[in-house]
């Protein structure tokens, strides 16, 4: 297992510098963000600057084992929002992965965590988790729930939690014990907690 994995897409309407996952060869645990911003793309790495900062720190007091976890993203290259319908004028920031780009990172992402073969996922912010139960979920709904996806002939069970980004960590009391507990618990999980979780509530 390489501890970096490529990306191959088409049809993107992004298509700039790939951030491609990266981790622990035989990682038990798949962390899946939303997709890469500024800091990531700067340093070509996945969940770097403040929102890298607080997953690190969640995984050390959730007691998960660092070298034993996959970090990737939903989208591999960072968004933007077209303003005047041309590349010219380009929004970065806080803009959500569109659908089209969504749909064409689908297979690498898939072919992505077929291969990394994790016990368990977490998916943090709402697009990942709306990516694996396949429709659109809020975290409300869903927070604390076991889900489970297919990849190749694999059920892997996932939770869906919220993004450690500063943004979202500070927007709600307890919302970092809700990630850090999203954590431990998917740390918890084993491969044959996934079966009979297929729907979203
Ligand atoms: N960095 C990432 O790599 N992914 C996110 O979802 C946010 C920041």
């Amino acid at each position: 297992m390489p501890t970096v994995m490529t990306r191959s897409c088409s049809d993107c309407p992004y298509g700039t510098a790939r951030v491609v996952g990266e981790g622990a060869t035989g990682a038990r645990l798949l962390i899946l963000g939303e997709a890469p911003g500024a800091d990531e793309v700067r340093e070509g790495r996945p969940f770097r600057g403040r929102a890298g900062q607080n997953l690190d720190l969640l995984l050390v007091e959730a007691g998960v084992a660092r070298d034993q976890v996959w970090v990737t993203n939903v989208v591999a290259c960072r968004p933007f929002r077209l303003l005047d319908g041309t590349a010219l004028a380009r929004q970065v920031g806080n803009v959500n992965p569109s659908g089209a780009a969504m749909k064409a990172c689908a297979q690498g992402l898939d072919a992505e965590l077929e291969a990394v073969d994790p016990d368990a996922m977490v998916a943090v912010g709402v697009v990942s988790a709306s990516r694996l139960y396949r429709k659109c979920v809020t975290l409300k709904d869903v927070n604390g729930r076991v889900g489970s996806y297919l990849a190749g002939d694999r059920t892997i069970p996932f939770l869906a939690t919220y993004h450690p980004s500063p943004l979202s960590v500070n927007r709600a009391k307890g919302r970092r014990e809700l990630i850090r507990a999203a954590l431990e618990r998917a740390w918890n999980l084993s491969p044959s907690d996934g079966q009979g979780h297929m729907e979203p509530p």
